[in-house]
């Protein structure tokens, strides 16, 4: 279509709905296009995604509004481990194949401290549990593949994104998309735009409640171009620091070491990156080989609460809610067992008319949170430098650390948290028995 053509649809369509609108008896000014659909999702993370996709299958509609451009989106590089049940519910949302051809399972990992490595049998102590290591950028892709195979309305470079009427039966959410304003109106809003997302803020300061804490510390990471030089991951405690061997293929090594949260990326050449993880990854026997930095970033260490997670007609998931220090490789797996919950809660609540799961959304995904919570906040504290902490604080680490590599019994509760509690143990159930298993 010229672009002659493509003007007088659009015009078309603006005048069409005006008059739509205007049998409904609703304002609507010529030059907003109005569109209604069940779920509005605002964000295309892995919450929003996913939730666009079960839903999807579940024959709900929704409109996912992302403010970043596809590329963008697809490139950017985050989490690398996905737990057990992040890996069923991935198959069951119809976009596990790849991942499952090309993910690397992982049944343990290591903790390196004074210099020794020590193994985390993680399937032995969890009844064949596993993690998958498979990247966030790949279950992005794979996500955005299957909407637009489906025809689901996915728009990207959504700007201005605001919500409006909460208080009233039909909330919308307006936004610009290439120069033309939009709104959307939906029986319910989905907040899926992580941590600096809108979602959050309109709920009320006497609503919200909010909790948190900063960390002394960050994690700058590479992406090398060399084939890791370890089967599992390998988390380190040392004196000059914490330093992570991931990996994300076969080819393909991922790597982290702690430093300063206000440290400038320009001060760490390839080769200082390189030193410090020799320096910190060091045991007797292993090696460390070295390959071409393809990208490299710093993260701040964050732990953040807010709740309640539903006020009226607007649902938060993932990063929108919370956010966990990285070290437990929880973040992206919290989004997901929240956005499985919510899948479930608003069909109930859609297409049978029933409000049970959706008044139990909040309190079922925050029993889960505050269990990630507290495991994120424990291996970061286990295992990083802290700069105000004493001999006496270094100690305590090393005790802990020796601990959990040798009881069965601790080593069991990091090997439970890590691969991933059921998703029913910890968000439908308050509360339980101890299992035998
Ligand atoms: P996000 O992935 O943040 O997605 C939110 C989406 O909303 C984004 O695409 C954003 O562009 C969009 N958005 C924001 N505002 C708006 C708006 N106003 N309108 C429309 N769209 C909007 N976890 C781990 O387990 N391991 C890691 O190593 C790890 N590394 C991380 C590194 C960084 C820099 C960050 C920020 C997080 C990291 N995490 C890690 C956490 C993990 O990546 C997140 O928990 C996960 O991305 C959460 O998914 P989400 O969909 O909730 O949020
Ligand atoms: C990775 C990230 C984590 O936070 C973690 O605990 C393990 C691995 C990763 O990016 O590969």
């Amino acid at each position: 279509m010229d672009a002659c053509a493509d003007r007088r649809a659009l015009l078309f369509a603006q005048r069409s709905i005006g008059r739509y609108a205007t049998r409904q008896k609703q304002y609507i000014p010529d030059s907003v296009m109005s569109e209604r659909t069940q779920v509005a999702i605002i964000g295309a993370g892995p919450a929003g995604l996913l939730l666009g996709q079960l839903l999807h299958r579940q024959g709900i509609e929704a409109v996912i509004l992302e403010a970043r451009g596809r590329d963008y989106v697809e490139a950017r590089i985050r989490a690398g481990v996905l737990e057990q049940g992040t890996m069923e519910v991935l198959r069951e949302a119809g976009v596990g194949e790849r991942m499952d051809r090309e993910g690397l399972r992982h049944g343990g990992i290591y903790l390196c401290f004074d210099g020794t490595l020590h193994h985390i049998p993680m399937s032995e102590l969890t009844h064949g549990r596993a993690v998958m290591i498979y990247g966030q950028t790949e279950v992005v892709k794979d996500l955005i593949a299957a909407r637009l195979a489906d025809g689901g309305p996915l728009r990207f470079e959504c700007a201005d994104v605001a919500i409006d009427g909460l208080d009233a039966d039909e909330p919308t959410v307006r936004y610009t998309h290439k120069g033309v304003e939009h709104e959307l109106r939906c029986d319910i809003v989905a907040g899926c735009d992580g941590f600096h997302g809108v979602s959050r803020t309109v709920i009320p300061d006497d609503v919200l409640q909010v909790w948190g804490r900063d960390y002394p510390y960050a994690w700058l990471g590479i992406l090398a171009d060399v084939a890791p030089s370890t089967d599992e991951l390998i988390y380190a405690h040392s004196d000059r620091g914490f330093a992570l061997h991931s990996m994300r293929s076969p080819t393909l090594s991922r790597l982290y070491v702690q430093v300063d949260p206000d440290e400038d990326i320009t001060d760490w050449p390839d080769d200082r990156i390189w030193s410090e993880l020799h320096e910190r990854l060091a045991s007797p026997g292993w090696e460390l080989t070295e390959g071409p930095v393809l990208e490299k970033s710093i993260t701040p260490m964050r732990s953040f609460v807010a709740a309640p997670m539903r006020y009226r007609s607007l649902v938060l998931a993932g990063d929108a809610a919370h956010i966990v220090p990285p070290t437990g490789a929880k973040g992206l797996n919290l989004a997901v067992a929240d956005v499985t919950l919510l899948a479930h809660a608003l069909a109930d609540h859609l297409r049978a008319g029933s409000d049970a799961a959706l008044q139990d959304y909040s309190d079922g995904c925050l029993r889960r949170v505050w269990r990630a919570q507290h495991f994120s906040w424990w291996m970061t504290t286990m295992l990083h430098r802290d700069p105000g902490d004493d001999e006496y604080g270094r100690q305590l680490q090393r005790s802990q650390l020796a601990y959990v590599t040798s009881s069965a019994a601790a080593a069991t509760s990091l090997a439970e948290n890590y691969v991933g509690l059921p998703l029913d143990q910890t968000a439908m159930a308050a509360g339980g028995t101890v299992s035998r298993g």
